[in-house]
């Protein structure tokens, strides 16, 4: 008989309305980090809110940690905590669990024995579902329990439950999102004249957007992972986050904001899936998107995604897509539609990550189609552009604009050229960029930079 509690701290709140639910849904989360201690102070000090939504009392009944001792920024009920995960599962009046353990093991383990002990799961665990989604779905469908990963993909901007259920009169035409703060934050700063590439990395550690080690996020890792999810979400894509194209920020330089600023665009890294003739282009890389476009105008560390319906035309939304409050905002929204049961009906119709259900085709990554943003360096002397456009005409690539950067000559006259093109594959852009590199006057480190098309931006 699991112990129960003369009250949880929502119910000293004199603002609470005493008259609302009675009935009980015991719940319990495993990981009390930043997030588990978020969802935690949700239940616990807004739980008449909480309440008031599911028709019930969400009642945390066990918190699984590994060290109990560890100090929490969360004050607990008494016997809630505990590091003995069999407690949680042997406990058959939990009904659903929120998994908010990080990186794969050991949260792979726990998560299929949160299944088999019978009890629902909500994770916001990206990279878990990204490695193991498919596996970890089937194995809930076989025993009859659901999934709810709402917080998994841009914290707290509810586009899993608006791909999957609000949005699902449409056949997607394309999702263009910024998926990662921390590159968002270093790109806004980089954009805004406030530093380079390393310095705003620095600032994005101190400031608690990037991890510790924030590889995954500059390399745009971290959002592959969010586009094979969603990209499954919107167009039944089965397709490993590994196998998208990506592209990080490593390598962008300040000039280059200035220059795509004059040009009338701001560089954001963009993680795109988008319907073509010959099948669904997915990528993740850094890109002009338009001034004034919504997606140009996310700043700092927001995320937001644009949504492009054939019914409902384009939708956009835009929130904090990690920390503590709009990580676990998500998370117990998934807890309370899976206590009202919410989610079960949606899983159990969805057939995520299914072998039996449809799969798109994935297009060739050359075949995409777009506007370029060339930028050299050059040795300032004559019969220059000559050879590069011979290049650019061969391959099919019309130019848009030139612009030299006089103001920005080094003192061994190299100067920045600045190349629009008219729209062209993939496959043009690269073959002639990696071509006119080996003209003797073209410098290292040349940028090449994909323009967002206006219906994706
Ligand atoms: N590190 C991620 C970001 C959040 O900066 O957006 C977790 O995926």
């Amino acid at each position: 008989m699991a112990p129960s509690f003369p009250f949880q701290s929502w119910q000293a709140n004199p603002l609470s309305d005493w008259s609302i639910p009675v009935e009980k849904s015991f719940v319990g989360i495993v990981g009390m980090g930043t997030v588990g201690a978020g969802v935690a102070r949700l239940l616990l000090d807004h739980g008449d809110r909480t309440a008031r939504h599911a028709g019930r009392t969400l009642w945390l009944q066990h918190v699984v940690v590994r060290d109990v001792h560890k100090k929490r920024d969360v004050d607990l009920p008494a016997g809630v905590l505990t590091d003995d995960l069999d407690r949680l599962l042997n406990d058959r009046q939990v009904s659903l669990v929120a998994l908010l353990v990080g990186g794969i093991e050991p949260a792979r383990t726990i998560a299929v024995k949160i299944l088999e002990s019978g009890k629902d799961l909500v994770t916001a665990n990206k990279a878990l579902l990204a490695e193991h989604g498919p596996e970890l779905f089937d194995r809930a469908r076989d025993l009859g329990r659901s999934i709810a990963f709402e917080a998994a993909v841009a914290g707290g901007i509810p586009i899993i439950t608006n791909l999957a259920q609000c949005l699902n009169a449409n056949k997607i035409l394309s999702v263009s999102g910024i998926l990662n703060g921390t590159t968002n934050y270093i790109v806004s700063r980089m954009d805004r004249g406030q530093g380079d590439f390393a310095s705003s990395l620095v600032q994005a550690q101190r400031l608690g957007f990037a991890e510790a080690d924030p590889t995954m996020d500059i390399d745009g890792s971290d959002a592959a992972q969010k586009l094979a999810i969603l990209a499954h979400l919107a167009f039944g894509a089965q397709v490993h986050w590994a196998d998208i194209p990506r592209r990080g920020i490593e390598q962008l330089q300040v000039d280059d904001f200035r220059y795509a600023q004059q040009l009338g665009y701001r560089i954001k890294l963009i993680a795109l899936a988008e319907l073509t003739r010959s099948g669904l282009q997915l990528s993740v890389s850094p890109m002009l998107v338009k001034l004034g476009t919504p997606l140009a105008e996310v700043q700092d560390n927001f995320n937001a995604i644009r949504v492009v319906g054939d019914a409902v035309g384009p939708v956009f939304f835009h929130g904090q897509g990690a920390g503590q409050m709009p990580t676990a905002s998500a998370v117990v929204a998934d807890m309370i539609d899976t206590a009202v049961g919410r989610t079960k009906i949606t899983f159990q119709t969805l057939k995520l990550w299914s072998d039996t259900a449809p799969s798109i085709e994935i297009a060739y990554p050359g075949d995409a189609r777009a506007r370029y943003y060339y930028r050299l360096n050059i040795t300032d002397q004559s019969n220059v552009l000559a050879p590069v456009s011979e290049i650019m005409g061969r391959y099919g690539i019309s130019i848009a604009s030139v612009f030299q950067h006089d103001d920005d000559r080094s003192d061994s006259n190299v100067v920045p050229l600045v190349i629009m093109t008219h729209e062209t594959t993939e496959q043009n852009a690269a073959a002639a960029f990696r071509e006119i590199n080996q003209l003797d006057f073209v410098h290292p480190a040349a940028q090449r930079l994909k323009v967002l098309n206006s219906t994706g931006g």
